[in-house]
């Protein structure tokens, strides 16, 4: 089972796998959690380049660089922990690129939609989370932070773009409702969980 998980930055995806993560593993699943782009060597190092704000890059850079990270991970990790039955928790993942690279820096939606099909060699999650936030809000959420540490570059890229982030989303949802859940953002950690606690009950076969 592969669940992933989406929103701008500081929407609370991480504080959900979290918690997700202790709720199934208490009930016997085995999980694995990963972050994109990250959990191979390569897309590690990627990463790095990526969120580096000690030198630009091209929209179209940015997107090989995202998806060469991607490859890597499905590969590597992603298809053969679903062949070992294992539940993948992935933070972030395909959506992310369509959304940012996408409708945030308005690459041509035909050229994202191809690296997309390449990078995750037709592996997508059976249901992906969209904890929906506004801009004020995960601002706030991540200046509250302590452990954020400076805006990486992908952070910086200010208002109108991650506006245009999320409608990206919204329309990613709209077009595909039966993998994607909206999850209203707004509310405390323990309601969110909730949600997404039922949507998976009603969706999936796992012992929650
Ligand atoms: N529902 C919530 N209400 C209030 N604060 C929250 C909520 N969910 C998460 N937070 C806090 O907001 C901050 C950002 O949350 P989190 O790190 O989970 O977001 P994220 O989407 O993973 O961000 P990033 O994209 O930067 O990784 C954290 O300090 C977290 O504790
Ligand atoms: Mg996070």
């Amino acid at each position: 089972m592969f669940i992933s998980f989406e929103g701008i930055d500081g929407s609370g995806k991480s504080t959900q796998l979290v918690l997700l993560r202790d709720v199934l593993e208490q009930s016997g699943s085995t999980v694995m959690t990963i972050r994109e782009p990250g959990a191979t060597l390569l897309s590690e190092s990627i990463r790095e380049i990526l969120l580096s704000t000690k030198q630009t890059i091209t929209p179209t850079a940015e997107l090989l660089l995202f998806s060469a990270a991607r490859t890597q991970l499905v590969e590597k990790v992603i298809e053969p922990a679903l062949e070992q039955g294992t539940v993948i928790l992935c933070d972030r993942y395909v959506d992310s690129t369509t959304a940012y690279q996408g409708f945030g820096r308005m690459l041509d939606m035909e050229s994202v939609k191809s690296c997309n099909r390449i990078a995750t060699r037709g592996v997508m999650p059976s249901v992906t989370f969209f904890i929906d936030v506004a801009f004020e809000q995960a601002q706030q959420r991540m200046q509250f932070d302590t452990a954020a540490g400076e805006p990486d570059r992908m952070e910086r890229a200010g208002r109108e773009f991650f506006e245009r982030v999320r409608e990206g989303y919204l329309a990613i949802a709209k077009d595909d409702p039966a993998r994607m859940v909206v999850i209203d953002g707004a509310r405390d950690r323990a309601a969110i969980h909730d949600d997404i606690l039922r949507a998976l009950r009603d969706r999936t076969s796992l012992p929650l």
